[in-house]
């Protein structure tokens, strides 16, 4: 039978460490929508537009090509074929993943390769929109949302870990202004499904967390999964 899992929730919630963990134990495909987002938002940055002019990148959508490849497991992303895994990763492309994802034309751009990889099944997705747009008919839907302190923490923990300069208070203001960018855009803003289980991870180790959420998912299948 084949799984398909949708996991939504805010910035820094742990989501991609929490897909990656159930992907592993229950063998399935992680995709990290995001990270389709930051390519945008990396080919925007690349490209001169301001943040808060982002609707500008709506023109240069036809010379973008976003891809998603996997090596041993782990996702890799493509920009027009050039591997831009780690150069997406910064607060700064994190701020214009945020601020394309606003813009209707980029959601659109961006549907038929999410929707294509949830139709191929066997697929765990973490994202904003998941349970809502993209998998509305998935078999479990969790929205993880620990507390934006506890959220800024680990992600300050792992920008340092990456030798990104910032201080915690910065990465606190960020998470605090991207959460209501999220929220409170017009398109999918990232709310949870009404048929998603919420699950407040704030305190949980990752291990607690994955421990947590198989538990949601096997009551949800009303089976064992493990
Ligand atoms: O999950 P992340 O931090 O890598 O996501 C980067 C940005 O992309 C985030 O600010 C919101 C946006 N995003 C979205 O709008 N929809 C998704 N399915 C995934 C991410």
């Amino acid at each position: 039978m084949s799984i398909r899992i949708a996991i939504d929730g805010p910035s820094g919630s742990g989501k991609s460490t929490l897909a990656k963990n159930i992907a592993r134990a229950l063998g399935l495909t992680y995709v990290d929508t995001g990270a389709l987002y930051r390519a945008v938002g990396l080919y925007a940055q690349s490209a001169g537009i301001k943040k808060e002019e982002a609707s500008q990148i709506t023109k240069l959508l036809p010379n973008i090509t976003v891809n998603l490849l996997y090596s041993d497991g782990e996702q890799k992303v493509f920009l027009n074929g050039n591997d831009v895994s780690s150069l997406i990763r910064t607060p700064e492309i994190s701020m214009y993943a945020s601020a394309v994802s606003a813009v209707p034309a980029v959601r659109k751009f961006l549907l038929e390769i999410q929707k294509k990889m949830a139709h191929e099944g066997n697929v765990i997705m973490d994202g904003r929109d998941i349970g809502t747009v993209i998998m509305p008919d998935a078999d479990v839907k969790i929205f993880l949302e620990p507390s934006p302190r506890e959220r800024a923490h680990r992600r300050w923990l792992e920008l340092r870990e990456k030798n990104i300069a910032c201080s915690e208070e910065e990465v606190y203001n960020d998470i605090v202004k991207r959460d209501s960018n999220d929220k409170n855009r017009e398109v999918s803003p990232a709310v949870a499904a009404e048929d998603a289980i919420y699950l407040d991870n704030s305190g949980f180790t990752a291990e607690q967390t994955a421990k947590a959420a198989l538990k949601i998912i096997n009551d949800k299948l009303n089976r064992s999964v493990l």
